[in-house]
Parts: C-alpha cells; sequence; structure tokens
C-alpha cells in the first residue's frame, strides 16, 4: 500500500503499482512455461502478409482474439494447433497463454507426454508427490496449454486420465489451448469398432487391412479417441497451421 494525499489533505492508503508487477511475476513463476518459450509473445510470432502464410495469419488472428475476448467475451472457448513439427504451435499457445496472464489470467503450460509420465511415477509407493496435487493445477488455472497432444500410445489409462482433465476444464468453462502434430479429424475407426473388429474371413484379408492400418497418417482421433475428438471440437477454435518449417528455414542452430 501506499500513503496519498487527496484535494482536501486527507490522506489514505492505496495500492501500490509494485503490487499489480508483483503478483504478475508470480502468475508468470507458477505457468512453468519452458525457457526457450518465455519469450514467445504474440507480438514476436511473424505472421505479418496474409498472402505469404495465409493460414499462420489466420491462426496469429484466432490467438489475438481469445486474448482480446478475455474475460467478459469468452466462455471458455479455446484454441486447437495442429500442424507439422516446427511450424510455430507452441510459440503461438504460449503467446496466447502469456497475453492472458499479462490480462490477470492464472494458466498453466503442461506438455502432455511428460504430464502423463508425472502421473505414471506418483503411483510409486516411494513417490513423494500424488496425482491429485499433479492434477490441481490442470484443472484449476483458468488457462491450460496442453502441448503435442497425442504423442504417446494410446491405451486406456490415457483415455481416462485425458477425460479427466478436459471434461473437467469443459465443465468450469476454463481455457484450454492445444497443439498437436496430427491431423484434426476424427479416428478412422469407431473405439466401439476397435474393440469389437468385424470378423475378418481370410488370413491374407487379414493381413491386407493390417498392411493397409499401418501405412494409414494417424489422425488426432485415432490418438485420443472419438469421444475425446468430439469434446474437443465443442472446446476449442481449430486451426491448422502450413506453411515451411520456421525452425529449418530461419533458426537454424549455430555455433558461431
Ligand atoms: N511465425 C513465427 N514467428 C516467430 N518465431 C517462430 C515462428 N514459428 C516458429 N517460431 C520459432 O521457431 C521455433 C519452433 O517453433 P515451435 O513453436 O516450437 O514449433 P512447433 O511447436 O510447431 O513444433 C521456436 O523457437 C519458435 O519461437
Ligand atoms: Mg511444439
Amino acid at each position: 500500500m501506499r500513503i496519498v494525499e487527496g484535494p482536501k489533505g486527507y490522506r489514505s492508503a492505496v495500492p501500490c503499482v509494485c503490487r499489480e508487477s508483483r503478483r504478475l511475476n508470480s502468475r508468470l513463476s507458477k505457468a512453468a512455461i519452458p525457457k526457450h518459450y518465455k519469450h514467445s509473445t504474440l507480438d514476436s510470432f511473424e505472421s505479418m502478409y496474409p498472402e505469404a502464410s495465409p493460414t499462420l495469419f489466420r491462426a496469429r488472428q484466432a490467438a489475438q482474439k481469445i486474448v482480446e475476448s478475455y474475460p467478459f467475451a469468452n466462455q471458455g472457448i479455446g484454441l486447437l494447433l495442429c500442424g507439422k513439427v516446427g511450424i510455430g504451435k507452441t510459440h503461438l499457445a504460449v503467446g496466447v497463454l502469456l497475453g492472458l496472464i499479462e490480462k490477470g489470467a492464472d494458466g498453466y503450460f503442461c506438455e502432455y507426454v511428460d504430464l502423463l509420465r508425472r502421473i505414471q511415477q506418483s503411483y510409486g509407493d516411494e513417490s513423494p508427490i500424488n496425482e491429485s496435487s499433479l492434477l490441481a493445477p490442470l484443472f484449476k488455472m483458468e488457462v491450460l496449454v496442453l502441448d503435442e497432444l497425442g504423442s504417446t500410445k494410446p491405451t486406456a489409462w490415457v483415455y481416462d486420465t485425458l477425460a479427466l482433465i478436459l471434461n473437467k476444464r469443459y465443465n468450469d468453462r476454463k481455457i484450454t489451448i492445444i497443439t498437436t502434430n496430427y491431423p484434426n479429424l476424427p479416428p478412422a475407426k469407431s473405439e466401439f469398432e476397435e474393440q469389437a473388429p468385424e470378423q475378418v474371413d481370410r488370413f491374407q484379408d487379414q493381413l491386407k487391412e493390417e498392411a493397409k492400418e499401418v501405412m494409414r497418417v494417424k489422425t488426432l482421433g485415432d490418438r485420443i479417441g472419438e469421444r475425446m475428438w468430439s469434446r474437443l471440437q465443442e472446446m476449442c477454435y481449430p486451426v491448422e497451421l502450413q506453411g515451411d518449417d520456421f525452425r529449418q528455414k530461419v533458426k537454424r542452430a549455430s555455433l558461431d
């Protein structure tokens, strides 16, 4: 607090500006943004020319809209950023997170595979951390970035864990920003069909089917299951990022 003198000479205490900057720093440190992306703001995301890279331009505009509409016009709608590695998905997702944190929201960055690994480790008898303390920020933070969704092999446990997180956030209308390398399409076969595959008469046909399945490009639906895929369509505005790999074109590592 700071003491100020009013026009009639009365003195009163008002919140000092340092308080907001301390709160901002505390929100930033709780967000657990990886060091590499600490400065990945929307302003530093290059997509200025719609003609050169229309999808990046659209993606940046959608990201900007989420930040601008917070807190009043946003009903908990987030983003689903799809595209190949290096296109800028994580940068853009962190850009939204930083923008919202600056506007007063609390947020959390979480890498999907790392999260699942930490939850599994927490089941060990010796583990000092329990599952609920790991899940708490994912439930409670107003904004969550879930990076590289679908990048782990789907199992019933993975489906259930993801459902727990997404359903809770959906019910509480909290903003979730997702990045994924998989195309935003439903599963080729539904979960139910996979559980009860059609009877394939001949062995040859079965082999052919399996070969086709291996060759097929996997979709986000294949990786997270039909139910969570449809839930995501309700929770997030989908944007497909296309173009050149920024890392290879512009940010090639150098020792000079
Ligand atoms: N349009 C862009 N403008 C500025 N930097 C970018 C852009 N796209 C990618 N980058 C940078 O390139 C690197 C790779 O981007 P990243 O967001 O990690 O890609 P992805 O998550 O799609 O694999 C990061 O250092 C990121 O900051
Ligand atoms: Mg990424």
